[in-house]
């Protein structure tokens, strides 16, 4: 799909649009101009500027590193790429748990500094203050319960959340928590697809699934991992699209093999 001046940007309202239809929503992350242009003239209703960016572009093991104003260096790059979808970027770890005044500070800052449309944070009840203090500014919030990388540490692994009674039951009660407060969609990381389909069924709201099954209203991939950035990253719910590690390093193999023949530059590639 190529994007022209007619085409109709993607809001929150398109999206609860595409939920009352059973149209499926499509997310992807991304951290930069030129990945954000592609996808967003490829026809992505979203794109999430994760802060997985902690993982993928700083190599940090968790999300908890990034700060404020990396997240907003990555946002406003993103943006400068897109026209069409809908731009919704993480508040990172430290910026929005201790209290909703500082939520709503964080938000301000990435809204005003980035040109972002919505911000996402993780958990249910414990940040219902600080979700319902940013949509009463007016800011568009997507919530985010299951696995919270934030929570790493708390947790202790990355395994799927959820599968017992008591924080399948917690799970469900915060969606509902969420959706009152004006959480316009939530995202369910890595919890089994049975909950998640009852979740997205007693929801009105969309449902963003990553490793939830197929029964969310949209799926959201990590881009490194979907396109083979990522060799070592392969959990069960990954479908690879493609092996652009393999790709890129054929291509660099080839292009040092070229230096040093003095193959490249030729005499079309000088001045
Ligand atoms: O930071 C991120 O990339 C995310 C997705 C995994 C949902 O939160």
């Amino acid at each position: 799909m190529s994007v022209n001046k007619e085409t109709k940007r993607i809001t929150t309202h398109t999206l609860q649009r595409m939920k009352m239809n059973g149209e499926k929503i499509s997310m992807l992350t991304a951290y930069d101009y030129s990945f954000a242009k592609i996808f967003d003239s490829s026809g992505i209703d979203i794109i999430l500027v994760g802060d997985s960016a902690s993982n993928v572009m700083a190599g940090h093991e968790t999300t908890l590193p990034i700060t404020l104003d990396q997240m907003i260096y990555h946002a406003s790059s993103v943006v400068r790429g897109v026209s069409r979808c809908l731009i919704v970027v993480d508040l990172p770890f430290g910026s929005y748990q201790g209290n909703s005044k500082e939520a709503l500070y964080s938000t301000v800052r990435i809204m005003k500094e980035t040109g972002a449309h919505a911000v996402k944070l993780e958990g249910g009840e414990e940040i219902l203050e600080s979700v319902k203090r940013i949509i009463s500014s007016g800011i568009p919030v997507m919530g985010h319960l299951g696995l919270t990388p934030q929570s790493i540490y708390k947790f202790g692994t990355y395994t799927v959340r959820a599968k017992e009674e008591a924080e399948a039951e917690k799970l469900k009660r915060d969606a509902r928590l969420l959706e009152e407060a004006g959480c316009f969609a939530v995202v369910l990381e890595k919890i089994p697809a049975a909950l998640a389909k009852e979740v997205s069924q007693s929801l009105s709201i969309p449902t963003i699934g990553i490793g939830a099954g197929k029964y969310c209203d949209g799926q959201v991939l990590v881009m490194h991992d979907m396109l083979g950035i990522n060799t070592e990253f392969k959990p069960r719910f990954l479908r690879q699209y493609l092996k652009l590690h393999d790709t890129i390093s054929n291509a660099v193999q080839q292009y040092i093999r070229d230096v040093k023949s003095q193959d490249f530059p030729n005499e079309q590639e000088q001045y």
